[in-house]
């Protein structure tokens, strides 16, 4: 009996700037076999089906497990995580692209740094280094916790950016991701000292008035993260935020006259 193949078509780009082009590459197939291991198969004999020798694919990837958000790419025009995707779930021939919102780096790695940046522009962390023992946090009751577990599930595959029409260069959308840690965060009893300094960072360029609530991003999240509502959440608090903004408290008020 013939062996089965498969067969991959995938876009290289050895530099930022350079032009893409398409390599195809027929493998045997292998029990479970999902797209990372298909892309591993390519590397140990990267020659492609014309028999060319050429260079193994970059791709990002370290888990194997959809546990760290690595692998997200365009698997047959569509973002999902290459780890997670299997073979036998894909149409054949299976074409892999690099995500088309950030900047290729070479091959299916793309430069995703952005995301990091907004993580820093809204201070997504609790504030608890100190030169002397600050002692033990908060208590977080049990329901709580399972609820920003939820939240707490986003490994920064930026599958929702990716699938966002509001993420653009001219709008600077931040997108659901962070969205979601500004969320976590302000919801967090530690973390809530800086609520009003992300709030502030959500209502500046590139906020959450970007959102047109397309939805997307709740659709394609990896781990069912309730996006919409985080997002939801945070607009609500915004708008609180904007308002107290103009109407400070009388003793605020109080405390600026000069
Ligand atoms: S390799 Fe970690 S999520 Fe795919």
């Amino acid at each position: 009996m013939a062996e089965k193949t498969v067969r991959f078509i995938i876009k290289r780009q050895s530099r930022p700037e350079a032009k893409p082009r398409w390599e195809e590459f027929d493998l045997p197939y292998r029990p479970s076999m999902n797209v990372i291991s298909g892309l591993m198969a390519i590397a140990e004999t990267p020659v492609d089906r014309f028999g060319n020798v050429t260079a193994p694919v970059t791709y990002d990837s370290n888990c194997l497990e959809e546990a760290c958000g690595a692998c997200a790419m365009l698997i047959n025009g569509r973002s999902a995580m290459a780890c997670s995707s299997l073979v036998t779930k894909l149409k054949q021939p299976i074409r892999l692209e690099p995500l088309s919102r950030f900047t290729v780096v070479r091959d299916l790695t793309v430069d995703r740094s952005v995301l990091f940046e907004n993580l820093k522009l809204v201070k997504a962390w609790v504030p608890l280094d100190g030169t002397y023992d600050l002692g033990p946090g908060p208590r977080v009751e049990p329901e709580a916790q399972e609820k920003m577990y939820q939240m707490s599930r986003c490994f920064s595959c930026c599958l929702c950016l990716e699938v966002c029409p509001e993420v653009t260069e001219a709008t600077r959308f931040v997108g659901a991701a962070i969205i979601n840690q500004v969320r976590l965060f302000n919801e967090q009893p530690a973390g809530k000292s800086l609520k009003t300094e992300r709030l502030h960072a959500m209502m500046g360029d590139g906020g959450i008035h970007q959102c047109s609530y397309a939805q997307n991003c709740v659709q394609i999240c990896a781990k069912d993260i309730p996006l919409t509502t985080s997002i939801s959440i945070v607009y609500s608090q915004a708008m609180k935020q904007a308002i107290k903004d103009i109407f400070p408290s009388p003793e605020v008020a109080f405390e600026k006259r000069p």
